[in-house]
């Protein structure tokens, strides 16, 4: 008997050139750098150039994967987008992406699950891996964030920045005694009860317009760290390990005392803990691969780890990934 098991094979991340610092915000919007580091733990963010798109830092991300797996386009089946801020109404980013990236086969699709697409694309992608409509898949979280905030809302707009993330994910048939390797479980939820908690208040059929982000901050965090640390427990259950055995947590990078709260909720210790807020902010679908990308380059996530995943976000959407790491 063999299983089939979806296997990292390389991680790669994009920031836009231009870098937009507290200090700079605090001159648009009544802010301060120390009110911002205090609450969110955000010091700068990356904010795309006029005429760069999603798509585009998509692709920047997605070159780094694919160089890092050493598998060449041609070598990819499917390509899953998660964005909530696509290039264009239709066609979907993903057929972009699959464009500029000189694909001619397969197929490709957005996902929409705002801050939490990249989890829920990760376990979309390993779910046609493992039934076998698609082998080897490049599963992205892009987003042009910037475009859809009120920079005159200093309640959200100091939250938020631009940015890109990719990995390379690969069916692998394993002997039934080796299967522990790879994406091990994963657990989706969504209550679009709490949808007004944030969203964009316009869009294509509403007004016709794209919108701005609007949120209530307090409720959004009050929420976030049960959800979060309810649906990592399902995972832990469903795969039969531990918070303790966890070597590394690799949460959704929206705010430093959101990951700080779950983290002790959790047990487990601020050193086990991935953290890249500080200097990107909230990049919505791309932070969890954007973070996965700063600790598998600096040493920390190496083969044989086992590595958390989690992110919560507009609708409300939540999920958790739990992943044994193979080089
Ligand atoms: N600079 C200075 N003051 C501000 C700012 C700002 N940027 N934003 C709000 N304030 C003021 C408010 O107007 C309020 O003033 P008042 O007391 O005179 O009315 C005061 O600060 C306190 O406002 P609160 O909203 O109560 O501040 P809170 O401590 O809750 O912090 C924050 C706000 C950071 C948004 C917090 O609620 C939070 O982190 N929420 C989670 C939101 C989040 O992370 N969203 C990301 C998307 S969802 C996700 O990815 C999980």
């Amino acid at each position: 008997m063999t299983v089939t098991r979806s296997i990292v094979r390389g991680v790669g991340g994009y920031l836009p050139q231009r870098i937009l610092t507290n200090k700079e915000l605090a001159q648009r919007v009544d802010t301060t750098d120390e009110w911002i580091v205090q609450r969110t733990g955000i010091s700068q963010r990356h904010i795309a150039a006029d005429g760069e798109f999603t798509s585009d830092l998509a692709v920047r991300a997605a070159e780094k994967a694919l160089a890092r797996a050493g598998v060449s386009i041609a070598g990819i089946d499917l390509i899953i987008v998660a964005t909530t801020t696509p290039d264009m109404t239709f066609p979907a980013t993903a057929t972009l992406v699959q464009k500029k990236l000189g694909m001619h086969h397969g197929f490709a699709l957005d996902l929409q699950a705002v801050c939490s697409g990249f989890v829920y694309a990760m376990a979309t992608a390993d779910s046609y891996l493992k039934n076998g409509m698609a082998r080897r898949a490049l599963v992205i979280g892009a987003e042009t964030f910037s475009r859809i905030l009120d920079w005159e809302d200093r309640t959200t707009c100091v939250l938020f920045g631009d940015g890109a993330g990719a990995i390379v994910l690969e069916a692998v048939d394993l002997a039934d005694g080796a299967a522990d390797q790879g994406v091990l479980g994963s657990r989706l939820r969504s209550d679009g009860r709490q949808w007004d908690k944030l969203y964009v208040d316009g869009g294509v059929s509403s007004t016709g317009t794209i919108g701005h982000v609007r949120m209530q901050g307090r409720e959004v965090f009050k929420h976030a760290v049960g959800m979060i640390s309810d649906v990592i427990e399902d995972v832990l259950s469903e795969t039969g390990y531990t918070s303790a055995q966890l070597n590394w947590f690799v949460p959704h990078q929206a705010n430093l005392r959101i990951i700080n709260g779950v983290g002790k909720k959790m047990g487990i210790p601020a050193s086990k803990v991935v953290v890249t807020v500080d200097r990107h902010a909230n990049t919505s679908a791309a932070s969890v691969p954007l973070a996965l990308e700063t600790a598998v380059l600096d040493g920390r996530i190496k083969s044989g780890d086992l590595v958390m995943l989690e992110a919560m976000g507009g609708g409300f959407t939540w999920g958790a990934t739990l992943i044994r790491w193979t080089d």
